[in-house]
């Protein structure tokens, strides 16, 4: 194969990269001020998730993925990351608990901020303008000016991705994710849920269970696992200048890796063999997800590998599944057969919110709950059909209170009540409540294929 370096995907066709930059000098100026910037990852982090996804390729943990469809500027709080962080952790314990295997905790946080966008425009009474594509492109008011793209965000985005990278590691190791605090993770609005009381039930069992330990002597003072956690970072690597500025050589190894996150997915609409993002990505040590829809065929899909994991490493590849709920029965079988016949080691993960998604009467891009559920759960029955592991999910979701996906739980949510709390930037998320919901659903189903394992293993 010929010789890779963080620029050889200039070379190809690149497919929802802005070309219309008015000043590209200013484009070139930024990206060379961005490879002088420290990295936001080290590369050792990445090799660990890689390890850490190694065992969930391997069927002995689960990868839970979730966070925001696009970050944004306005959108950036603290109290909106630590939502995500705790809704995130709470879910982690459900799995935990039910599914018996370790939670691999990956955000679509601190960098997950470009787009790609269906079409190319938008047009409003008559008016034609260039779609919204992601705050570190343009910005989403309707006028000339702010959908021009302006090379300036790429730093603004840096710096809020680097400050937000902050304080999610202050989280995971800092005291909040004391194994001991896990009844504080409950997010006030959704107090006196029933999800919310079946997680405290939780809660309560597994505080009797270390408070057995602690008198045994096993606390967090003496193991320091249940004092802190692993969080790691990802985003779709869909902006290629970018991602070039932030690849480094690991002194350690040698090797190239992407800084920007920990782990990079290449978009359904990327996955080109011959263009650029595959071009890209192939040189990358980090883990690396792909998204793979009902147009995708089996050779392909096994070409792709062969140039994205050419050593089969357990952990380099991420497959995440979008077909919808509707059409994943067509599609997963016999992609898993596949990959199952050629012994290639990949993560199955589930995305059951991009094949789902459609507009309301409203006007507003939205998603059911029921369909959400639906998809995973099939998706989790026909890779257990098929002797995989169906080894996670990848979610739209936030810990704040929205009303962007309908149905679900508790509160309800119905066409009318959508614009009272729609905050995305791009794609409909799972509220708190729904999330966690979905977490339920989840360990339960692989608690039944764990309890049939015990008994097939007892004989
Ligand atoms: C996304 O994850 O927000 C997205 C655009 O997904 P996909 O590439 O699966 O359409
Ligand atoms: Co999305």
């Amino acid at each position: 194969m010929a010789q890779w370096t963080p620029s050889t995907w200039r070379s190809r066709p690149a497919r929802h990269i802005p070309d219309d930059y008015p000043d590209v000098g200013r484009l070139c100026a930024v990206e060379k001020t961005l490879k002088g910037y420290p990295p936001l990852v080290f590369a050792g982090e990445a090799r660990r998730l890689k390890q850490r996804l190694g065992d969930v390729a391997l069927g002995k943990s689960f990868l839970l993925q979730g966070g925001d469809c696009a970050e944004s500027f306005k959108e950036f709080h603290p109290d909106n990351l630590r939502d995500t962080f705790r809704v995130t952790m709470q879910m982690a314990v459900v799995l935990t608990y039910g599914v018996g295997k370790p939670v691999v905790k990956v955000g679509r946080i601190a960098g997950q901020f470009g787009k790609p966008r269906s079409s190319p425009t938008e047009t409003r009474n008559s008016v034609t303008l260039p779609s919204y594509r992601g705050d570190n492109i343009n910005a989403m008011p309707f006028t000339p000016e702010s959908r021009t793209p302006d090379p300036g965000r790429l730093l603004k985005a840096y710096g809020q991705s680097a400050a937000t990278l902050n304080l999610l590691r202050a989280f995971s190791t800092g005291g909040y994710a004391n194994l001991r605090y896990i009844h504080k993770w409950i997010l006030e609005f959704v107090n006196g849920s029933e999800q919310t009381r079946r997680y405290q039930a939780l809660c309560d069992k597994i505080t009797d269970a270390l408070d057995f330990m602690g008198a045994c002597g096993v606390t967090p003072e003496s193991t320091p696992q249940m004092a802190s956690t692993e969080y790691y970072t990802s985003h779709e690597g869909l902006l290629l200048g970018f991602e070039e500025a932030m690849t480094r050589i690991d002194s350690t190894t040698g090797q190239w890796y992407n800084t920007s996150a920990h782990m990079l997915w290449i978009g359904n609409r990327t996955r080109q063999l011959d263009h650029a993002h595959i071009e890209y990505f192939r040189g990358i040590e980090n883990p690396v997800a792909m998204k793979i829809g009902g147009d995708l065929q089996g050779d392909e899909l096994i070409r792709l590998l062969d140039v994205l994991s050419p050593a089969n490493e357990p952990g380099r590849i991420t497959l995440i599944c979008r077909f919808g709920h509707n059409e994943v029965v067509e599609h997963l079988p016999a992609l898993a057969r596949r990959i199952r016949q050629e012994g290639r080691h990949v993560v199955w993960s589930s995305d059951p919110m991009h094949g789902n998604t459609s507009r309301t009467v409203g006007g507003y891009k939205t998603r059911r709950f029921e369909n959400i559920l639906s998809e995973v759960k099939i998706f989790m029955q026909i890779l257990q059909g098929e002797g995989c592991w169906p080894g996670g999910v990848h979610l739209e979701m936030t810990g704040q209170d929205v009303t962007e996906c309908l149905g679900g739980p508790a509160a309800m949510i119905r066409e009318e009540d959508l614009s009272s709390r729609y905050h995305t930037h791009c794609d409909p998320r799972l509220n708190a409540d729904q999330a966690l919901e979905l977490a339920f659903l989840v360990a339960e189903e692989l608690g039944t294929y764990r309890k049939e394992e015990e008994q097939r293993l007892a004989g």
